[in-house]
């Protein structure tokens, strides 16, 4: 038979890959016999895999610290995570493994630095970046950093105007800062600039009235990020280059100016044919950054980055069960899955964003195309299109054969801080379980459950219940 689900994947694509292999007709995922986790545990669940957060970091770091060295760069790399793709416990205590800096954006966010700095996971040297738009208790917060316990490295990335003024008024000391100019968006975007930030035309004079007439403030570093992502078109190289123009035009008036960041972006595979030279794009940052600067007789700035998806992303996996089949009319079967789509990666719900879709077991029987119909009475919970096609397909199987499990893959950033993990949810339904793998001293894998199943209770005590 030429037309099991293994055969459609294995003609559309190389397979199989570093990541994910087959046994005896079922998937592996970074080596983890997934089915026999579902038998251990059940479905659904969402899965961690540890050791991948930390080789993203040491990859990145390695490809950074490669250029640096080939092109003779004269500053140096800072990796920052950028806590908002995921603020989870064991996410930070894999990604401080990796001796990086981080990235905070809201209040709590601060509370999160102090409990880590309570356990004596960081120290008060910690670089941590603190972004977006700051309200009154995340500035007060700021300075609490600052004022009270002492941290040498806060740097608060300003996002306006008003902002240096509250920032002022609560740090006693003179501290660094930064500056965020904002991007100009891209072409097909609804909007002409970005938000976030200071727009472009504007930071000289904003430095020059109110951050140089103010000896507290240290300028240090020049922030920009373009949201939507960093990618081989003209777009981004003529947004970098913009930021480095006006980098070494504040440079010439603010000696303490040191670093650009150039915020997160980084992007990870939602195909099996998905394809990025990391090497290639970040030499060629480090090399535009150098050459730039070279050619206005500025020194190199040291280069920061707040990668989000690209350290976590990877790591993580939904895995749903299909409880049901449902043939709406000739062509159309759909697949009912035992949770919902909206609110375990509500990503492909709202910004139509696709994963690594895979079934789990099942993958010597004949192919069909589907529907993933969510457990939510909402019409708009489904999953029917990939990244590489406008269709999905999975194992046909019978009911009185082993239910077929499906994994959504590279699921790691954004979806549990967007559906709330363990809050009230859509119809209901619970957050899955959750369940950790890393590899022990002898390399082994451990896994473990983390947090199980939602119950009834927590979610209608929020409810007031
Ligand atoms: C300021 C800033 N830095 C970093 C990131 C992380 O981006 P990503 O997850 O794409 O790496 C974001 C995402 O919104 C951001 O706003």
């Amino acid at each position: 038979m030429k037309n099991t689900y293994f055969d459609l994947v294995d003609q559309t694509f190389d397979f199989p890959q570093e990541e994910f292999t087959l046994q005896d007709n079922c998937l592996h995922f970074h080596g983890i016999d997934l089915y026999e986790l579902i038998k251990k545990y059940g479905t659904p669940m969402k899965i961690t895999y540890l050791p991948k957060i930390s080789q993203q970091i040491q990859a990145a770091k390695k490809y950074f610290n490669d250029a640096i060295d080939d092109l003779n760069y004269n500053g140096e790399y800072f990796y920052c995570y950028c806590t908002k793709s995921s603020h989870f416990r064991f996410v930070l205590d894999e990604v401080l493994k990796n001796n990086v800096q981080i990235e905070t954006s809201s209040a709590f966010d601060i509370d999160l630095i102090i409990k880590l700095y309570n356990d004596n996971k960081i120290t008060k040297d910690k670089i941590i970046i603190c972004n977006g738009f700051k309200n009154d208790a995340y500035i007060r917060k700021i300075a609490f950093l600052i004022n009270s316990l002492g941290f040498t490295n806060v740097i608060p990335v300003c996002d306006n105007r008003d902002e240096l003024d509250l920032l002022d008024t609560h740090i006693v000391k003179s501290f660094n800062i930064g500056i965020r100019v904002a991007t100009e968006e891209e072409p097909n975007f609804q909007f002409y600039t970005s938000r976030l930030g200071i727009r472009h035309t504007r930071v000289v004079n904003f430095v020059k009235d109110k951050v140089l007439t103010n000896p507290k403030f240290k300028l240090k570093m020049l922030h920009f990020f373009v949201d939507t992502g960093i990618k081989d078109t003209t777009y981004y190289w003529s947004e970098l280059r913009k930021a480095l123009k006006l980098y070494c035009n504040l440079k010439h008036h603010c000696p303490d100016l040191n670093s650009i960041n150039i915020g997160g972006g980084l992007p990870i595979a939602n195909s099996l044919n998905f394809e990025y030279d990391y090497a290639y794009m970040i030499r060629e940052i480090v090399s535009n950054v150098k050459n730039y600067c070279d050619d206005e007789d500025v020194p190199s700035p040291d280069i920061y980055t707040e990668f989000g998806k690209y350290t976590v992303g990877e790591s993580g996996a939904t895995i749903l069960g299909v409880i049901g089949q449902k043939q709406q009319n000739d062509s159309e079967l759909w697949y009912m899955v035992d949770n919902s789509l909206i609110t375990t990666i509500p990503d492909a719900w709202a910004i139509n964003e696709r994963y690594i879709m895979l079934p789990i077991n099942h993958w010597n029987k004949e192919y069909t195309r589907v529907n993933i119909g969510g457990l939510s009475c909402d019409n708009a919970d489904y999953y029917n299109s990939e990244a590489h096609l406008n269709m999905v397909h999975l194992p046909k199987f019978s009911k009185n054969e082993e239910p077929l499990c499906v994994g959504f893959f590279h699921t790691g950033a954004y979806q549990d801080a967007l559906s709330g993990y363990g809050g009230v949810k859509h119809c209901l339904l619970p957050s899955p379980k959750r369940i950790l793998v890393d590899k022990d001293e002898n390399g082994n894998y451990v896994d473990w459950m983390e947090s199980d199943t939602q119950d009834a209770e927590s979610m209608l005590k929020l409810l007031g219940y």
